[in-house]
């Protein structure tokens, strides 16, 4: 058994359902792969040519763990196929999931177009009774909106359904969250979807939360708002460690423990980025705003985030009191570990005002560069972390992969003009760095 399976789960469905999936981008290929791993035969589509011929070759165009083996296993076993034309998807599946992009205006709300284009193909093409469910995170109202446009453009007298049912999906972990869900949140406004949406999500045993399609659209706004709270939240009570000498590690572990808090979402450190977060907070204050509710909170959770990066340039010179012409080896692009990911990461602000300063940038991730380096000029991109630290009179941890955590201090020490290093993740033991003889600033963590 494929160990991506959820127990219990021991054999394939004999037939599945037939499912498209509208976007192939990270949310739609994950999703997309998942279910044909379920038994059901699944067309991802996207507008994107060269994207669909890479992806029917194998090809994947990002990195998620996990994710090549299930494109290739279920391409091959026939479950799993990409087209371009939307026409061709929506007329022999049942089910027609919306995963396409909803990129921020400038004015920090959704750009729904993309949502309302495939509403309209699907509405031309439908010959019999679909149900299209909305897999992008979209504004509360948006399922009216698709309802209302599918309506409008619908060409023969079909009858359809509009669901939603948000991802919870984190990168670097996709495949196993979407095989061992805490909960799936089902949106529906009709029996016969529901019952299409349970029957789906059957095989993975999880919790179902069956709402209306409003609640279900405000439960995926709330969740992301709630998570970069709590994230705001434990960066600010850093600061204050930082002032009284106390170890914000310590606060979180203590915090944690009750079982109300819990203990995940509260490492302090460089702040929050991703293609999520910043985005998912921006469009739920505009959301709350037209609704008539100024979400200060989420306001603060936001500013606190942006804080959090200065707070850390302010380490670095306070410590190296000049910046201009020092070097600095960078460990850390992505905007955390285990993807390859740098939509607003921290680590492109902090790049961007060390390079302001003057100083020279030597850097090192173990996924990201490549992606950087379209978007960096003038630094350099190293092949380890000790080509990194060459000559550098800092060394500055923005991501936390494995990998730095098991560096070789003795050769790190050997290989720095200066043995200080910035931890931006506060993913060394204090004590151990500062015996091998390093200056070490965490987040934080100043009383230890
Ligand atoms: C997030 C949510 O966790 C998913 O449930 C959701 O499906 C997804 O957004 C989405 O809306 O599509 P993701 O952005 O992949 O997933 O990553 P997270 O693991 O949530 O991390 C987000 C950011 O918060 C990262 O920059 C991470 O470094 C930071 N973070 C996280 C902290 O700074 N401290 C923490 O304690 C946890």
């Amino acid at each position: 058994m494929n160990p991506a399976l959820p127990a219990g789960y021991k054999q394939e469905r004999k037939s599945g359902v037939n499912i498209a999936i509208v976007g192939s981008g990270y949310v739609g290929l994950v999703t997309g792969s998942c279910l044909a791993e379920l038994g059901n035969k699944v067309i991802c589509v996207d507008s994107d040519a060269k994207k669909i011929a890479a992806l029917k070759k194998g090809i994947i165009p990002i990195f998620e763990p996990g994710l090549e083996e299930l494109v290739i296993n279920n391409t091959r076993k026939k479950r799993l196929s990409f087209i371009t034309s939307i026409k061709d998807a929506v007329k022999g599946s049942e089910i027609i999931f919306i995963a396409v992009g909803t990129p921020p205006l400038e004015n920090g709300e959704a750009d729904l177009t993309g949502i309302e284009n495939v509403a309209r193909n699907i509405a031309i093409n439908m010959a019999s009774y679909r149900l299209i469910v909305e897999k992008s995170t979209v504004p509360v109202q948006t399922g009216k909106w698709v309802e209302h446009t599918i309506s409008t453009y619908i060409k023969r007298k079909v009858k359809f359904d509009v669901a939603s049912n948000p991802e919870f999906l984190r990168e670097g972990s996709a495949i196993s969250d979407f095989m061992h869900p805490d909960r799936i949140v089902i949106g529906v406004d009709s029996k016969r979807a529901g019952d299409i949406l349970v029957n789906l999500y059957k095989p993975l045993n999880a919790p179902m939360v069956i709402t209306n399609i409003k609640s279900a659209e405000l439960i995926k706004h709330a969740s992301n708002a709630f998570l970069a709270t709590k994230i705001s939240f434990i960066n600010a009570i850093s600061r204050i460690c930082d002032q009284v000498g106390a170890d914000v590690e310590e606060v979180a572990k203590g915090m944690g423990l009750d079982k109300r808090i819990g203990r995940s979402f509260l490492n302090a450190g460089a702040g929050y980025g991703g293609s999520c977060f910043p985005k998912d907070l921006d469009a739920f204050i505009n959301i709350s705003q037209n609704a008539g509710y100024n979400f200060e909170l989420l306001r603060a959770v936001k500013k606190i985030n942006q804080e959090q990066k200065r707070f850390l340039l302010k380490k670095i010179k306070d410590n190296l009191w000049i910046v201009k012409d020092k070097t600095i080896a960078v460990l850390g692009l992505a905007f955390k570990p285990d993807t390859d990911d740098i939509r607003s990461a921290p680590s492109l602000d902090l790049i961007s005002a060390l390079k302001q300063e003057g100083a020279f940038l030597r850097i090192y991730d173990p996924q990201a560069m490549k992606k950087a380096k379209e978007i960096l000029p003038d630094v350099k991109f190293c092949k380890d972390s000790y080509e990194a630290a060459r000559g550098a009179d800092c060394l500055l941890v923005v991501t936390e992969w494995n990998e730095f955590k098991e560096l070789d201090f003795a050769k790190i020490k050997k290989l720095l003009k200066r043995a200080l290093i910035i931890d931006g993740r506060n993913i060394y033991d204090p004590a151990q760095v500062r015996k091998m003889g390093f200056t070490y600033v965490a987040i934080g963590r100043k009383g230890l």
